[in-house]
């Protein structure tokens, strides 16, 4: 191994997925994923049994990054972890974790903002020129960013409720289906007549966005709807998800297009869990040729919570020498920095 190999490896832990990753020099060797079942049935992640899957996975998910990378342990030149935003107990385990880790091996430690992560996706692969736009939708976010440079983005306006993702999710809960329900609304959606029903889209300010109003809206109509016919969503599910998809895709391509706009910038990406929606990835493809944008699509694999986002924005962090010291604690939310 030459001297000036970099190893880094990373843990995600915010969330539902316990996820470990080896990246050298910038170019991703492994990413072990390990979904957590164990909230499917209760119609949204249980924080407890969050904490005590990561504790279960941890180990058995870093053990597979490394053989897949075919990296040793002593041959990690840094380790970089999820410090914020996400569940706290789940954040814990990937952080204590990574100090252990990080102590044992006496290299170190690398500090990672989720959601940054999610942006810096686009460079696992794709290269993006700055400065670029990033609608970043997840379950707990929705963001435009503008991104400067790999460390320095700014958020020019985020949700003021719920996030896309919750949107999906929330919708699909009063359909009647599993946790998660954005990629089920996606594949019914796929079949179905986007302009059958009609859900208000809500006016907001500047690049802020809201998803309250349309779960409302669904929520009122399908109480209606099912007092004529209870099975009314069992047999309009297509038609359903597609108008509900078709207005949330609406809502965030409206805010992207009037931020490309205002900018004068037309290079565009989408990242997070919701930028894995079709639809939404298709609409982004067909407004980028009619608007002349150079678009961004992560690989669905880097879409959804993953650690290989993490190990690069560690790896970025490296190259600045941007360390945490091992008094570095986590927390639930946290400041855009
Ligand atoms: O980024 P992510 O994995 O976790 C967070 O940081 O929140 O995003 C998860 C969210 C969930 O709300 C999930 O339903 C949504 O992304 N999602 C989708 C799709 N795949 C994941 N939403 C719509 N269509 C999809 N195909
Ligand atoms: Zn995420």
């Amino acid at each position: 191994m030459h001297s000036e190999t970099v190893n880094i490896l990373a843990i995600e832990s915010s969330c539902d997925e316990t996820s470990a990753a080896v990246v050298q020099n910038g170019k991703v060797l492994s990413n072990t994923i390990a979904t957590q079942k164990v909230h499917e049935r209760y119609g949204g992640v249980v924080p407890e049994l969050a904490s005590r899957a990561h504790m279960q996975h941890i180990v058995p998910v870093v053990d597979v990054a490394l053989r897949d990378a075919g990296v040793a342990k002593s041959d990690i030149t840094a380790v970089a972890f999820t410090q914020a935003p996400g569940l706290i107990g789940s954040l814990l385990v990937g952080a204590c974790f990574a100090k252990a880790f990080a102590q044992a091996l006496n290299v170190p430690l690398i500090a990672v903002h989720h959601m940054q992560a999610h942006v810096l996706a686009h460079f696992i692969d794709d290269k993006p020129e700055f400065p670029f736009l990033c609608l970043t939708v997840s379950g707990g976010h929705t963001q435009i960013v503008l991104c400067r440079d790999h460390l320095d983005m700014e958020v020019l306006g985020e949700t003021i409720d719920d996030a896309a993702g919750e949107a999906f999710d929330k919708v699909a809960k009063m359909l009647g289906l599993p946790y998660p329900g954005g990629p089920l609304i996606d594949k019914y959606a796929a079949e179905g007549d986007p302009l059958r029903f009609k859900f208000p889209m809500s006016e907001m300010k500047d690049y802020e966005f809201s998803f309250s109003g349309i779960k409302t809206s669904v929520l009122y109509f399908l109480q209606a709807q099912r007092k004529a016919d209870p099975d009314f969503a069992g047999k309009n599910m297509k038609d359903i998800c597609a108008s509900v998809q078709h207005t949330i895709i609406n809502m965030l391509m409206s805010k992207l297009k009037k931020a490309s706009k205002d900018l004068g910038i037309k290079h565009i990406g989408i990242a997070g869990g919701v930028s894995a929606n079709s639809g939404l990835r298709k609409a982004i493809q067909d407004t980028g040729e009619q608007l002349g944008w150079k678009v961004y699509i992560p690989k669905f694999e880097y879409c959804t919570d993953n650690a290989a986002m993490i190990g690069i924005t560690g790896y970025y962090k490296f190259l600045k020498g941007d360390f945490a010291d091992m008094t570095v604690s986590p927390t639930a939310r946290a400041t855009w920095h």
